[in-house]
């Protein structure tokens, strides 16, 4: 049985998937990462393929861009096809002073400007939260690597372009504390939560707020190896 925006079949997907926001990314950590990789999804070219990592199954499919993107692909992977780990693998804006361009972050809970859970909560605001278990074997597996990550909060926007004195700034969130600035967390830890399994998102810092840089192309590469060597041991 397929769904509107995926035509994998039940028992297709692993338990454990990779959730970079880039379909392109989930086919280059297929090809790059994986044995006997096999495509499950090319609906709206989200494409999504499971393989081996070590023996173990895992798959890796794209979210798009954005909560609602996010919130329909995971809906979906939990609804449908059983799954029981969502590994965000993404990238992130630094909204604190010390946090540096390649720094990995481990989203321990998501802050959000969208009204996704005002709604569904009548008013009331959700904490969508990672998985503890994740969290912790993902900092402790970083720590094995000699990386030591961020852990906190961090903030899942509605909009990447603002206009001055148009929104809330960023510094808003800075000064309660949020990391960094990215799109999907909070909607795919409220899905998780939702279904009873478990959401970490590790993420990059691929530009500052603070300091105004930005990752060049050649070096995303370097920076998302890291991420991914810290993700695929949860699996
Ligand atoms: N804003 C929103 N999402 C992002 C950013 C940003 O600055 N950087 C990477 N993902």
């Amino acid at each position: 049985m397929a769904t509107p925006h995926n035509r994998a079949n039940p028992g297709d997907i692993a338990e454990t998937i990779l959730l970079p926001g880039d379909p392109l990314r989930a086919k280059f950590i297929a090809e790059h990462y994986l044995e006997d990789a096999v495509l499950f999804n090319d609906v709206r070219n989200m494409f999504g393929y499971t393989g081996y990592w070590n023996g173990v199954r895992v798959s890796t499919m794209g979210t798009g861009m954005g909560i609602p993107s996010i919130s329909i692909y995971t809906e979906e992977l939990c609804r449908f096809y059983g799954v029981k780990k969502l590994i965000r693998v993404g990238s992130c804006g630094a909204m604190q002073p010390d946090i540096k361009l390649y720094d990995i972050i481990l989203a321990m809970s998501a802050c959000t400007d969208s009204s996704i859970n005002n709604y569904r909560f009548d008013g009331g605001s959700y904490a969508p939260t990672a998985s503890f278990d994740l969290l912790y074997r993902a900092y402790e597996h970083a720590g094995s690597l000699g990386i030591t990550p961020h852990v906190g909060t961090v903030t899942s926007s509605d909009t990447f372009y603002t206009i001055d004195g148009e929104d809330i700034s960023w510094q808003q969130w800075a000064a309660y504390g949020s990391l960094a600035v990215e799109m999907e967390s909070a909607g795919l830890y409220t899905t998780a939560a939702r279904h009873g399994v478990q959401a970490l998102s590790i993420l990059t810092v691929s530009d500052s707020l603070v300091h105004g840089q930005e990752v060049s192309s050649e070096e995303r590469e370097k920076a998302f190896t890291t991420m991914m060597e810290i993700a695929l041991q949860l699996a």
